[in-house]
């Protein structure tokens, strides 16, 4: 990767990991993922800002060296104390011992209960800085971005953000490191990814942190995932903004599960009239085939929401109550939601879809929900083509 000085006495040291297959044993990663570290220098100290997760240790402290050869780090920054930033942490104490470890009161505790470390850290408290001559790290507390501990820091000499997981997304880099050298179309939808999976449930508090950072002049932002943002810091910005808000764009998800078809061909008649109704953005998910991972993505990008399933076992298909289930976790909000359902004998397939979602069900005013017994007939595919139409009307008011 290029390790070049990307910012006057700023450099990238982090790692591509292209092994994991699942973040957090949980998310896919086709592309990848990176864990970012940069390192600030100034005229009296050093400090590494995030580190790595315990798998790349030998990686990472090679990266460090061919960065300041024998010189040590005076300082380690714990932005997030995640594992895939902080697993490293006790093998950067055994490569650089005087090194300091800096966090806030809860990084700290965390430090202590993952690693047992106590000595030579120290605490900083928002608005606190460190002066490594020449330039100084700002540190201001993001709590919930998403963990209780996350905070950022910020060069005030330099323009740049040190944002943790905020602005990050998967995929490992391709060479370049900033967004000004490469094409960073591939990682966009690994944004909205990254974010719904990860950070979804935790939008007020990002928008907390926008609204204090809001007032920072920003040339680089840094995040612990995906590229370094330079020229594309508007948008990225502005995704961050309008996900944390639950704003959804023109669009309309729709997710359902079948086990023979039925419950397909009523989703096949909702996508087929939204389309007839001029709706272009329709994405559509088998939830036993497509991963959550990229459901979520999808649910969190539009503003239309279909949900269907069949009854099973009395209650809901098991791939449409893990996506309903998912949905309310991360407490979703503004969305025009409307439900579909079919059963053989016991209605319960709408039934349970509705009382998961409870009040978010959606802001838009209620729209009809169809349920067809066995195979839908004419009067469920009619339905299906109103409901099609109640979310079309919907969506247009709520623009
Ligand atoms: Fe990238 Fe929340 O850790």
């Amino acid at each position: 990767m290029n390790f070049k000085e990307f910012a006057r006495d700023i450099y990238y040291v982090g790692v591509n990991d292209r092994m994991t297959s699942l973040f957090e044993g949980l998310w896919p990663l086709p592309m990848g993922v990176t864990y970012n570290s940069y390192i600030v220098k100034g005229s009296d100290k050093l400090a590494l800002i995030d580190g790595v997760a315990i798998g790349e240790c030998e990686k990472f402290r090679q990266n460090i060296v061919s960065r300041i050869g024998d010189k040590a780090p005076d300082y380690i920054i714990i932005n997030h104390m995640e594992p895939d930033h902080s697993g490293a942490l006790a093998a950067i104490r055994s490569f650089f011992p005087d090194i300091t470890i800096v966090g806030n009161a809860k990084t700290l505790e965390m430090v202590k209960g993952f690693y047992g470390i106590t000595d030579n850290v120290m605490k900083v408290a928002d608005g606190d800085s460190i002066d490594l001559g020449g330039v100084s790290l700002v540190f201001r507390l993001t709590p919930m971005v998403h963990w209780p501990e996350t905070m950022m820091t910020y060069v005030p000499e330099r323009n740049v953000l040190f944002s943790g997981d905020a602005f990050g997304c998967f995929g490992a880099l391709a060479g370049g490191v900033v967004d000004s050298e490469m094409d960073i179309e591939p990682y966009m939808p690994e944004m909205y990814r990254y974010y719904s999976n990860i950070v979804g449930k935790y939008g007020v508090f990002v928008q907390k942190a926008l609204s204090k950072l809001s007032s920072l002049k920003l040339d680089y932002i840094c995040p612990t995932h995906g590229p370094v943002w330079h020229d594309e810091i508007a948008r990225v910005v502005d995704i961050y903004d309008r996900l944390s808000r639950y704003e959804g764009e023109e669009g309309v998800t729709i997710v359902y599960g079948s086990m023979y078809g039925n419950t397909e061909e009523m989703a096949e008649a909702i996508a087929s009239r939204l389309a007839e109704n001029g709706v272009k953005k329709i994405r559509m998910h088998d939830a036993s085939r497509s991963h959550l991972s990229y459901i979520l993505a999808d649910i969190f990008r539009y503003r239309g929401l279909v949900i269907g399933g069949p009854t099973y076992s009395n209650t809901l298909y098991p791939p449409v109550e893990a996506v309903v289930r998912a949905i309310t976790t991360r407490e979703m909000k503004n969305r025009v939601i409307s439900v579909f359902g079919s059963y053989t004998w016991a209605p319960q397939a709408v039934k349970r879809i509705e009382s998961l979602l409870g009040e978010n069900r959606g802001t838009a005013g209620e729209v009809v929900s169809v349920e067809a017994r066995q195979s839908p007939d004419s009067d469920a595919i009619d339905g299906c083509r109103a409901l099609a139409d109640q979310i079309t009307s919907r969506l247009q008011e709520s623009v």
